[in-house]
Order: C-alpha cells, then sequence, then structure tokens
C-alpha cells in the first residue's frame, strides 16, 4: 500500500508544495478526529457570528477554519489563504510560494444531523511579490491551480486530490493515522442518468435550467430518451463524490433568490478545485455558458453557477444554455 507522500514523489510534485499539502492533511486529520468524537467533544450546533456569505457559522465550520488557518499562515511556503469563513485573505511568509483557499467544511447543515460533510482545497502559486493579505494576488482563474483536494468525512474519511495528474484517492487508516492509497486513475463515466439539484428552487431558475430538469423529467419518453434518477445530500463534496465513483451530475444553478448573487457556491472555494478533479477524472465543468476554470475572479468570494459530473450530460446542458 502506497502512501501519500510515495505518491508525491511519483508524481514529482515539488517538495516544498509537498509540505503544504502535508499541512492541509493534518488540519484535516484533526477534523476528521473532532467530527468522529461528535456531541461528546461539545462541537455541534450553531455560534452567534456569520460569515462574510450571510450564512450563520456552526461551531465546526469555525474550528475547522482555524486549524486550517493556523497550520497554514505558520508553514513558510504559504503567501497566504483565503477562506470561505475569513472576510480577508490572511498573509502567511513573505518568501512562501503558495495560496491557498478552501472550504472548511463543506455541507455544514449536514453536520447537526450526523451526515457527510467535507473539506475543500485549492492551491496556487504567488505570480509576484505581493503580501498575502491582498486579495488581488489570489485572483488567478482555475487553469492555475497546481493541486486541488477535499476529504470526505464519511463512513470512512477519504483524501480525493490532484496535481494536475490525475485523481487519486486515499483512504485515512485510523488505526496509523495516515491516508493510504486506496484507488487511483479514476474516471467518471461519460454517460449518465442521475441528476442531483435542489429542486425546491425549481421556480427560480431561469428558463435553460428548468427546460433541461423538465425533460429529465419527461424519462423514456422525453427529448432524452432516458429514466432520470434524483441524489441531493446538499454536501457538495459527497456530491461529487459519488460523481467520481458511479457517474452523474451536480448542479448549483444561477437562480433568483437574490439576483445580485452569481450563484450559490464559492469559485475559489468550491467551484474551481472540484472542477479541477473532475476533469483530472475525465469529466466535464460548466457554468452552464463556459468553463468554471476559465472564469477570471474579481473577488476573493466570488460565486459561480456549477454544473459537473459526466462529460456528455455536462454538454447536454450547456447545449441548453445554447439554445
Ligand atoms: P457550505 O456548507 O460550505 O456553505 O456549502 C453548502 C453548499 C454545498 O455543499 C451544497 O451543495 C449546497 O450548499 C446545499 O445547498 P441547499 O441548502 O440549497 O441544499
Ligand atoms: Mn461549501
Ligand atoms: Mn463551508
Amino acid at each position: 500500500m502506497k502512501r501519500l507522500d510515495q505518491v508525491l514523489a511519483a508524481d514529482k510534485v515539488p517538495a516544498e508544495l509537498e509540505l503544504v499539502i502535508n499541512d492541509v492533511i493534518v488540519a484535516c486529520k484533526d477534523i476528521a478526529y473532532k467530527l468522529r468524537q461528535g456531541e461528546l467533544a461539545g462541537i455541534l450546533g450553531a455560534t452567534e457570528d456569520e460569515n462574510v456569505q450571510g450564512e450563520t457559522q456552526k461551531k465546526l465550520d469555525v474550528i475547522s477554519n482555524d486549524l486550517l488557518k493556523d497550520m497554514l499562515v505558520s508553514n513558510p511556503f504559504v503567501r497566504g489563504i483565503g477562506s470561505e469563513e475569513e472576510d480577508y485573505t490572511v498573509a502567511g511568509s513573505a518568501q512562501g510560494k503558495y495560496l491557498v483557499t478552501f472550504d472548511p467544511l463543506d455541507g455544514s447543515s449536514n453536520i447537526d444531523v450526523n451526515l457527510s460533510v467535507g473539506t475543500i482545497f485549492s492551491i496556487l502559486e504567488a505570480q509576484d511579490d505581493r503580501s498575502g493579505d491582498q486579495q488581488e494576488v489570489f485572483l488567478q482563474n482555475g487553469r492555475k491551480q497546481v493541486a486541488a483536494g477535499y476529504v470526505l468525512y464519511g463512513p470512512s474519511a477519504l483524501l480525493v486530490m490532484t496535481t494536475g495528474n490525475g485523481v487519486n484517492i486515499f483512504t485515512l487508516d485510523t488505526t496509523v493515522g495516515e491516508f493510504v492509497l486506496t484507488k487511483s486513475g479514476i474516471q467518471i463515466p461519460e454517460d449518465t442518468a442521475e441528476f442531483a439539484i435542489n429542486m425546491s428552487n425549481q421556480r427560480f431558475w431561469e428558463p435553460e435550467m428548468k427546460q433541461y430538469i423538465d425533460d429529465c423529467l419527461k424519462g423514456e419518453e422525453g427529448p432524452l430518451g432516458k429514466r432520470y434518477n434524483m441524489r441531493w445530500v446538499a454536501s457538495m463534496v459527497a456530491e461529487v463524490h459519488r460523481i467520481l465513483m458511479r457517474g452523474g451530475i451536480f448542479m448549483y444553478p444561477w437562480d433568483n433568490r437574490d439576483p445580485s448573487k452569481a450563484g450559490k457556491l464559492r469559485l475559489m472555494y468550491e467551484g474551481n478545485p472540484m472542477s479541477m478533479i473532475v476533469e483530472q477524472a475525465g469529466g466535464a465543468s460548466s457554468t452552464g455558458r463556459m468553463d468554471i476554470m476559465d472564469v477570471q475572479p474579481e473577488g476573493i468570494h466570488d460565486r459561480v453557477p456549477v454544473v459537473l459530473g459526466s462529460k456528455n450530460e455536462v454538454a447536454k446542458v450547456v447545449g441548453y444554455h445554447k439554445k
């Protein structure tokens, strides 16, 4: 069985990047152990605060954020971090080359009901010598990512990661506290008949998205000619993981509940890292109108409509937007 460091060495990942990835993983292991303790550790429930996204912070959102932040800003190779739970980017080391953005706890509405949650991370290289507290250093499109990954805290804790050389899956061996390689060369099936979308927002979608889902619901008799199944875990990490394992399409489209927002999900903590993983596994990822990783961020907390998963199904949704 291969350990993470052996896989990174085989992929010729620079030593400094490996040290940054390791620190992300140390924090994620800590989050995994805290989640296992659950109520016993007094970590469930909400805080009295809201994050910059206008969402109530759960205790575990804050704990996970602090674990990742504290590890990373003291790493000499990290210039700075950007987090869904931080108003501003935070400076690390002036000499650091890497920028790390993360969603410390994704799917937080699942915490208190003991269902799957995850951590998502993305790593970029600083292109100039500005400090990590300047958000402009981070404003690079998703194609510039040098690594992306997530940890799914499910029945087992899994690390899914790419450094641009395919997608590997590691399982946390709790007996030794190490992630060990359990699957490599992940390929998402190109076709699917399983979609994931929050159907309760249907009346707020654009006509293109309404039409696609209407056609899915028509089944064999409809223009798409197949009977679709549906899943919605309300945790993007769990959703993307299911798609990596058996195909599918995940959508969180723009909707007019708050027309000023480009979508619910965030480009730099959710859209870009998940898009890199999905593309590295042979899938596709789009806003409906362009590839997510080609979107130029204008602010660290930018949001984006998301359509990702099995290649041919994503192409169909893009086709609806072209009509
Ligand atoms: P977060 O917990 O980081 O705010 O993200 C939750 C996201 C994503 O994981 C999930 O797909 C979606 O929000 C769920 O949204 P609904 O509440 O509309 O189901
Ligand atoms: Mn999230
Ligand atoms: Mn989150």
